[in-house]
């Protein structure tokens, strides 16, 4: 795992764009992996303005998300899918046709998901896949207990990442108690992971899952398994880490060791 440490949001939301302007600048047709929640907007609002200022094309890009709330329609306002619109696909040049966002009122969802893993494979397979990490460790929403091996399938949501997600509800009783995700399988199955984390609020799970073991019960820590993986963090987040200063070596020397 290589552990990038910023000075705050707005140096992680423009590493972690940086990050993603790379991947579709060598590949215009990369797959992308996207998520939701509070952590990728700053990386979002900057992928907007490298489109806007510096020409960055996503015309040939394809899309997935990794999860979707089951029972809120796509013009839900806390659905995922809107989400993904309001803030990044309204503002970016990706063809509607290339994005995929799990959809939450499937009327077969075991025959959905099997879907969704068949269409990331029809596309060969996610390039980079771009994650956050819930307090209680989750990836996605595989929540503590999911097989490290799943696949897409329907969670459960733990009541911690309900009371977390409340913020974006008018009333906590009114966030979904089921989301359909992408499985620790397949996130294992994609090329290339840029995970990111900010604020103090994440720096016990940041810790466990870089430096804990692996288990099922913080589902984060199988991304040791997976052999590239970028973790960029603020300085609050990484402030647990036990090798905090080893990390930060490692990475002021790598062009050095690259000569
Ligand atoms: C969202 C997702 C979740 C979030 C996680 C962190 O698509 O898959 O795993 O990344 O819950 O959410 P925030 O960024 O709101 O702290």
């Amino acid at each position: 795992m290589e552990i990038i440490i910023s000075k705050d949001y707005d140096e992680l939301s423009r590493t972690a764009a940086g990050i993603i302007r790379d991947q579709v600048t060598a590949k215009p047709n990369s797959v992308l992996g996207l998520a939701t929640g509070g952590t990728p907007i700053g990386t979002y609002k900057e992928l907007i303005r490298m489109h806007e200022k510096e020409g960055l094309d996503f015309s040939k890009v394809t899309t997935f998300n990794l999860d979707e709330y089951v029972g809120l329609e796509p013009t839900h306002e806390q659905s995922y899918h809107y989400f993904m619109h309001e803030n990044l696909f309204n503002h970016i040049n990706v063809n509607p046709e290339n994005i995929h966002v799990p959809s939450g009122v499937a009327s077969d969802f075991e025959s959905y998901c099997r879907s969704y893993e068949e269409e990331i494979k029809g596309a060969g397979g996610i390039d980079l896949q771009l994650l956050g990490i819930g307090s209680d460790g989750h990836i996605a929403f595989n929540e503590p207990g999911t097989s490290l091996a799943s696949r897409t399938h329907i969670e459960t949501l733990d009541e911690l990442t309900i009371k977390d997600n409340a913020r974006f509800f008018d009333k906590p009783k009114d966030v979904p108690r089921f989301a359909i995700t992408m499985g620790v399988g397949t996130i294992l199955d994609v090329k290339a992971i840029l995970l990111i984390a900010n604020g103090e609020k994440k720096a016990d799970v940041v810790a466990t899952f870089i430096e804990g073991p692996i288990t099922s019960q913080v589902t984060s820590s199988a991304l040791q398994l997976h052999p590239c993986v970028t973790v960029v963090l603020d300085e609050p987040a990484a402030s647990r880490l036990k090798r905090l200063d080893y990390y930060k070596w490692a990475y002021a020397n790598k062009p050095k060791l690259a000569k």
